[in-house]
């Protein structure tokens, strides 16, 4: 075995294996070099013994980055003996020189205390809320969701136009990601792209902008499936809710059937004895408009929103963009500080000085400061939406920060919250990490929810408490993904199949789904993972994905499935996955693969081929072979 093999059976890096090496005065050379049987025994006895002797006794959070100095003062240890440490281990760093976070980590943890990295922007925010003295109260920010066709566009124009005529301004709008209303001399803001998913994918990144959710309701459709889903994304951010019943004006409006289906999804409106005020509006007509933003005032005074305008400014990336004509921009919401031309900053790998400001009415601006959404010129690159953005003293330093960041990015050690797994549960319940399970359920019928609803939350101990986040029928959709990223948790999937690039964005997102067919063995692997005895014993390997265009009947063969291979390859005798309109209809074996007229063993991507399934013969035009393996997983 070699080391970069032992390295990551054990799950560290090649670096700290090697460091580990040395402490055991192994020779080796670099991380190719062989070692055998006997020391991988000793290096993982070592890892073992490691966790044990040194019990972390107390938890700190550090920022990406920091210095070597910086680290020791908050470790409260002497800089010095750090240094020896690192010298004892081979490595020579001087107290102004940055630390990598994985040898920030080993170090702490032989001096007895944990570490949690954390960004820049945390730290600041943090530094931000600990000033009590300098907050100031903010204006509510507020994105709109709901169902298809409810009305949410049409809503956020007749919101934008009734405040453009009352304000008589002459300005161009534009669509900057976000714009302020203004009403009885306070301020609303209003993100400008409607819907939960663009707000989860903001959340699975780390940032919370929204304080305040609209739920659109047609008053003559009632709530429908992505209501719920929207439901649900704002509760799982603990963002509260304040409905706008649209569609007044149509003869068959009926906002108390909204309101009581509303109650029943655990959206109690105040008439009925709950908390969540409803707003009866038009968005075509233009009624309601004025109450509605009158209630989100009164909702939001009552959040006591606040930022700090005395940091440096901070904010969040709405949208992003190459303009051809301006270069890159952004919509920038700031959240405390405030922000001035000529500042300095930083968004996840970008940075930048300010070179100028916009309003959403094309109006330039000398400064921005919280709760404003503002176009950002001056950026070297398009950041992402839903990074945070930074002002920091000068360029110099943002230059470093988006250094040490890429350099991060390379040992893809970016500073991220670990993603949770099933069979990783009882540990991190053990150091007290979670309470709690989210799950998100995915089934392929509404029986099949129901069942699961039933049977799942009574598996919640005193420990470890199951909390369904969001539960439906359907196929597996990308904003169920980033609800699981944002959540934390994790996705069952039962009786269906995603597509590959649901599985890939699983991937980017680190979400694990579980795949299940009988509810009994998911109830099994849930009270398992519960008590620490779920071991991963296999696991599924992706080969590759066709997609059957003709059906044969060949003699003696049976059906044979003409096929074209979009992805991977499609291996004979390995397992297969047979899916319709992403459900999951048969899962067997490739008893037989041709190309052309040849037998062979594997068909590759681009190419054509006729696919035998064992025992299963009704196979149509239009499904989807999805090529797997399954792989035994030592336990660790
Ligand atoms: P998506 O972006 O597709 O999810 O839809 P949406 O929620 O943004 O709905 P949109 O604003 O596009 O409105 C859908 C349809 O409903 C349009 O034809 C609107 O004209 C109509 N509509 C919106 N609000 C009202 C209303 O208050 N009354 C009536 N009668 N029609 C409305
Ligand atoms: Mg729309």
């Amino acid at each position: 075995m070699r080391v970069y093999q032992l390295a990551k059976e054990i799950g560290i890096s090649n670096e700290e294996l090697l460091r580990i090496l040395e402490q055991l005065k192994v020779k080796v050379k670099d991380h190719k070099s062989q070692i055998d049987e006997k020391i991988s025994k000793k290096v993982k006895e070592f890892i073992k013994n490691r966790g044990k002797n040194v019990k972390p006794i107390k938890k700190i959070k550090i920022r990406e980055g920091i210095t070597l100095r910086e680290l020791a003062d908050k470790l409260q240890i002497k800089a010095k003996n750090i240094i020896q440490r690192l010298f004892n281990k081979g490595l020579l760093i001087t107290v102004n020189q940055g630390i990598d976070s994985s040898l920030a980590e080993e170090i702490s943890k032989e001096f007895g205390i944990e570490i949690e990295l954390m960004s820049i922007e945390e730290e600041r925010l943090l530094q931000a809320e600990e000033k009590k003295e300098d907050l100031v109260p903010r204006a509510p920010i507020v994105t709109v969701m709901g169902h298809v066709d409810h009305g949410k566009t049409t809503l956020l124009d007749a919101i934008r136009e009734t405040n453009v005529v009352a304000q008589e301004s002459g300005g161009i709008t534009q669509h900057i990601g976000a714009y302020k209303v203004n009403i009885d001399g306070k301020t609303i803001v209003f993100i400008d792209t409607p819907g939960h998913e663009a707000f989860t994918r903001m959340r699975a990144r780390g940032a919370r902008v929204t304080d305040l959710v609209v739920l659109v309701v047609a008053a003559d459709d009632g709530v429908m499936p992505q209501t719920i889903e929207a439901i649900n994304h704002a509760k799982a951010a603990n963002v509260p809710i304040l409905v706008a019943i649209n569609k007044i004006d149509k003869p068959e409006a009926d906002p108390w059937k909204v309101k009581n289906q509303l109650a029943k999804h655990g959206v109690v409106p105040e008439e009925l004895g709950g908390d969540v005020v409803c707003v009866e509006v038009s968005a075509k007509q233009k009624t309601g408009i004025k109450d509605l933003l009158e209630m989100i005032l009164l909702v939001s005074e009552m959040l006591e929103l606040k930022a700090n305008p005395k940091i440096p400014a901070q904010g969040v990336v709405l949208e992003a963009k190459l303009d051809p004509k301006r270069g890159p921009l952004a919509t920038v919401i700031i959240q405390h500080g405030i922000l001035r031309i000529g500042d300095a900053f930083t968004s996840g790998i970008c940075f930048g000085k300010v070179k100028s400001l916009f309003d959403e009415n094309g109006v330039k601006l000398k400064e921005a400061g919280p709760s404003t959404p503002v176009e950002v010129l001056g950026f070297n690159s398009v950041p992402t939406a839903g990074d945070f953005f930074q002002v920091v003293s000068n360029l110099e330093e943002a230059k470093k920060i988006v250094n040490f960041r890429l350099s991060q990015l390379e040992k893809k050690k970016v500073a991220r919250p670990r993603r949770l797994t099933l069979s990783d549960l009882y540990k991190r319940i053990e150091e007290g990490e979670i309470k709690e399970l989210p799950l998100i359920i995915k089934a392929d019928v509404q029986g099949s929810v129901e069942a699961l609803l039933d049977a799942i939350p009574r598996l919640s101990t005193e420990k470890v408490k199951i909390k369904i986040v969001h539960a439906a029928p359907g196929p597996i959709s990308e904003s169920d993904v980033l609800l699981a990223s944002a959540s934390k948790g994790l996705i069952i999937a039962f009786n269906i199949r995603p597509s590959r690039r649901i599985l890939e964005v699983a991937e980017r997102e680190e979400v694990e789904i579980r795949f299940y067919n009988v509810i009994y063995k998911l109830t099994e692997d849930l009270k398992k993972a519960i008590l620490g005895m779920l071991v991963p014993e296999e696991k599924e390997v992706y080969l590759g994905t066709a997609e059957v265009k003709r059906i044969f009947k060949v003699p003696k063969v049976g059906i044979v499935a003409g096929c074209y291979v979009t992805d991977g390859k499609i291996v004979r005798k390995e397992r297969v996955r047979i899916i319709r309109d992403n459900v999951q209809i048969h899962e067997g074996i490739i008893a037989s693969l041709k190309r052309v007229k040849e037998d062979v063993n594997e068909v590759s991507k681009g190419f054509e081929c006729g696919v035998a399934i064992e025992n299963f013969n009704d196979i149509k035009v239009g499904d989807i072979l999805e090529s797997f393996k399954i792989e035994k997983v030592k336990p660790q």
